[in-house]
């Protein structure tokens, strides 16, 4: 049996790694990264992802389900977008994947993280020269 719980026990942090790295790996894929972070601000005026320390898991995981933010907000009935994706897409996430989310934001994201992938959006949104042009 102890030999067993050794096993367990040396087995733990690769289990823990891989939830987050498929955190990860969703933070990326459904877009939460690329709305908040990588996107023109003008555009999608998304709060940085740091934000998420700051929800407990029961918090997050209704953030995810209905929209409704930690204070208590329903984005939805705002007509935010954010409401709008947690209706329609994240409430498809299993409980599984919610919580592999949430390990990544709370152990992985850092607001310095954040500001690297906001370096893209100059390279992504550069304006045509013509564009600049007619604005001088
Ligand atoms: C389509 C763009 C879009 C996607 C995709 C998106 N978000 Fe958001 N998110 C927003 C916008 C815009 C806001 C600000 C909405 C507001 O304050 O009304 C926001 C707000 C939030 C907030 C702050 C809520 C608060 O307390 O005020 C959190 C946390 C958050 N999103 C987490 C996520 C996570 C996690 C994902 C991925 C699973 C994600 N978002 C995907 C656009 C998006």
């Amino acid at each position: 049996m102890r030999r067993l719980m050794c096993i367990f026990g040396l087995l733990l942090p690769f289990a823990a790694h891989a939830d987050t790295s498929k955190g990860e790996h969703l933070a990326y894929t459904v877009g939460c990264v690329n709305c908040h972070h990588q996107t023109d601000k003008h555009i999608i005026n998304a709060p940085p992802l740091v934000v998420i320390t700051s929800y407990s898991i029961g918090e997050f995981r209704r953030l995810m389900k209905t929209g409704v933010t930690k204070a208590g907000r329903d984005m939805a009935s705002e007509g935010s977008v954010m409401g709008f994706v947690a209706k329609e897409q994240f409430s498809h996430l299993t409980d599984a994947e919610v919580t592999a989310l949430y390990n990544f934001f709370r152990k992985e994201w850092t607001a310095a993280r954040g500001v690297e992938e906001e370096k893209k959006i100059p390279i992504y949104f550069k304006q045509p020269q013509s564009k600049v042009d007619q604005q001088q």
